[in-house]
């Protein structure tokens, strides 16, 4: 019997020398931690997801680490060894089940649901960022379960849309996307939304978007009129789900009256949102989307990548650094995790999406969803924040 062939651990085992499979479960659950116990092969930690039954690896050691047999859902991990030849390895991983604290969440009443973290794709499409590594982003995110991406027409000229399409066609399977339509003011009559989304259909490649956003509310058409050109591409079958971009409390609410018109919910409202941009939490936005049941969907919730440790010249931006490079120590995860998951801890409604053109930044953004900052730490940061 080949490797390829085995049905069960005992068959896989069998059907190799370099096979002996332990800790095997047939449906690990989603989040599960893989621990490699043999220093030999120098594998630290490895993260695993699964949908399903998909078992997927991503490596964060120096050796570079294949996968697993889907089937069974047993991390079969290839190793190669200086001499050329490849070391396989099931038998020095060891299972760990680890609780995602943080689900899918709801886009507003729309009745979509989406994963509490998204991937931002404004820089995809740019000329320095080569598809082959977009494609690996989206790859490390979906192993995460973390699938919902967020472009525009206005991204790198309309390319962000068709990569984030292709990306969707060759892995993308199960992915949510959301785009954005925006109001130039060379757009002055509503009929050019629905001329807008045919572009952005063409450009992705497919029939139907889950979430089409107004960008910005500045525009001489009324909200109320772009909302209604959205309930046609509703009832058209050509997006899922309407939300609004950059809009303060009062423009959400006559998004959600002109919606309601043709029952259908304000699913979000994307804003600007992290630990040095708190305006939501001020402004009356965090407040309406709790009031009137819509997701607050965070944007730069990194804050462009400037939140790492010692990367601010301010002094009080600086302790934030710290006190953000200090917790993160002490739980043994990285600062952009802790970032992220203070955000999703501010409210269920708020879903973050950081922008990623590096599976490994994506990959380590997953792994916000896998703990919850306690009390303690999330007023450590509240206090630092304020002084910042
Ligand atoms: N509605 C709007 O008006 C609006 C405005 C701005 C942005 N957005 C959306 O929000 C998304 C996110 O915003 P953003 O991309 O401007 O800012 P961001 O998410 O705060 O930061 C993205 C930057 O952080 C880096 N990064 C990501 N993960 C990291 C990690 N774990 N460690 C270190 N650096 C990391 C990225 O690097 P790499 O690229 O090298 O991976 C990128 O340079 C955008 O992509 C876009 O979809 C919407």
């Amino acid at each position: 019997m080949s490797v390829g062939s085995a049905r069960t651990a005992a068959e896989l085992t069998q059907a190799s020398e370099s096979f002996e499979v332990v800790g095997t479960r047939p449906r690990p659950r989603p989040g599960a931690v893989v621990s490699g116990a043999e220093p030999a092969t120098r594998i630290r930690r490895l993260l695993v997801a699964v949908s399903g039954l998909e078992l997927a690896v991503v490596d964060h050691s120096p050796a570079s680490a294949d996968l697993h047999d889907e089937r069974l859902g047993v991390a079969v991990v290839v190793i190669p060894r200086p001499d050329g030849n490849n070391h396989v390895v099931a038998t020095t991983l060891r299972l760990v089940t680890v609780d995602r604290n943080f689900g899918p969440r709801r886009l507003g009443a729309s009745g979509l649901e989406v994963s509490a973290l998204g991937v931002g794709t404004n820089r995809w499409g740019g000329r320095e960022v080569p598809e082959e590594g977009l494609r690996a982003v989206m790859k490390a995110s979906l192993d995460a379960e973390v699938s919902f991406f967020d472009t525009a027409e206005v991204y790198t000229g309309g390319h962000s849309e068709e990569v984030l399409g292709r990306c969707c066609k060759e892995i993308g399977g199960g992915c949510t996307v959301a785009s954005k339509f925006a109001p130039y003011p060379t757009r002055l009559v509503s009929s050019q939304l629905g001329r807008a989304l045919e572009a952005t259909l063409r450009r992705m490649g497919r029939d139907r978007i889950d979430l089409y956003y107004l960008h910005f509310p500045f525009s001489l058409v009324r909200i109320g009129s772009w909302m209604d050109r959205m309930a046609e591409a509703v009832s058209s079958g050509k997006i899922r789900a309407v939300g609004v971009s950059n809009c303060n409390a009062s423009q959400m609410r006559r998004a959600r009256d002109a919606l309601g018109r043709h029952d259908i919910a304000l699913a979000a409202n994307q804003v600007q949102y992290s630990l040095l941009h708190r305006n939501p939490e001020r402004n009356g936005v965090l407040a309406a989307c709790r009031e009137l049941d819509v997701a607050l969907v965070a944007y730069r919730p990194l804050r462009g990548g400037r939140l790492q440790s010692g990367s601010s010249p301010d002094d009080e931006k600086a302790a934030l650094s710290e006190a953000l490079a200090r917790i993160a120590n002490e739980r043994g995860v990285t600062v952009s995790q802790v970032a992220l998951n203070w955000l999703l801890c501010q409210d269920e409604r708020v879903i973050a999406i950081p922008g990623a053109t590096k599976a490994s930044h994506a990959a380590e953004n997953a792994g916000a969803l896998d703990f919850r900052l306690d009390n303690q730490e999330l007023a450590t940061l509240d206090h630092t924040v304020g002084r910042a």
